[in-house]
């Protein structure tokens, strides 16, 4: 019964699928490049990975907010109680709102701070932010902060999608997985 509760369509899961990988990279990147004594090459690259690769999840989010915006999310099992419905609904949201100010406060910290994103540079696509050091250092601030925020509820969702596939087995998890069940 619980495998043919209707999922996710295919472009949702690649969607998911593509900024959780991205976002799984980029945060223990994010993590290590701030910390003092490292060497010179690795913290260059590592920060080349997180600005560039920062740039591509704030794409692709703006395009999975409209996607999500017009293609409403299937309904979850009947079974599941309404305290729980309410905290899946008000997680996600959380995580859409982290997933937009993150790469928005990246770029403003790097642009405002007068640094390069190598990636826009190379395709000529200049700064839309003035250089200005308070602005850099705002940005900064609320970029480490939402970076926890976002750390907690990752946790609680993975938490919570583990729980559905192991324990309760019942069909949520199979909504996302990327591998659709025919049915
Ligand atoms: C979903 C997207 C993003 C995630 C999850 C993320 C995550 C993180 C994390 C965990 C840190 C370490 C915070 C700390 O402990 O200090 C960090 C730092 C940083 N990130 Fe991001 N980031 C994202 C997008 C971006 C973007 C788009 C840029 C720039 C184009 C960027 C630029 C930076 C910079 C420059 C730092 C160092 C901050 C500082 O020391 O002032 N990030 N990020």
């Amino acid at each position: 019964m619980a495998d043919r509760e209707p999922g996710y369509g295919v472009t949702a899961r690649l969607l998911h699928w593509s900024v959780a990988v991205i976002v799984l990279l980029m945060i223990p990147a994010g993590l290590i490049m701030v910390r003092d004594g490292l060497p010179r090459a690795l913290q260059d690259g590592l920060f080349l990975f997180h600005k560039n690769a920062g740039v591509i999840v704030m794409l692709i989010v703006a395009f999975r907010i409209l996607w999500r915006a017009t293609h409403p999310a299937p309904p979850l099992p009947p079974q599941i109680p309404s305290w729980q419905r309410r905290i899946a609904a008000l997680s996600h949201l959380g995580l859409y709102v982290l997933l937009v100010v993150m790469p928005v406060t990246g770029y403003v910290r790097v642009r405002a701070g007068g640094f390069p994103i190598e990636g826009l540079d190379a395709m000529g696509i200049e700064s839309i932010i003035p250089r200005n050091k308070p602005l850099a250092e705002t940005a900064s601030d609320i970029h480490q902060v939402a970076a926890f925020l976002l750390i907690g509820l990752l946790a609680l969702h993975v938490g919570a999608a583990l729980h559905h596939a192991l324990i309760r087995r019942d069909g949520v998890w199979s909504r996302m997985w990327p591998i659709a069940r025919r049915h």
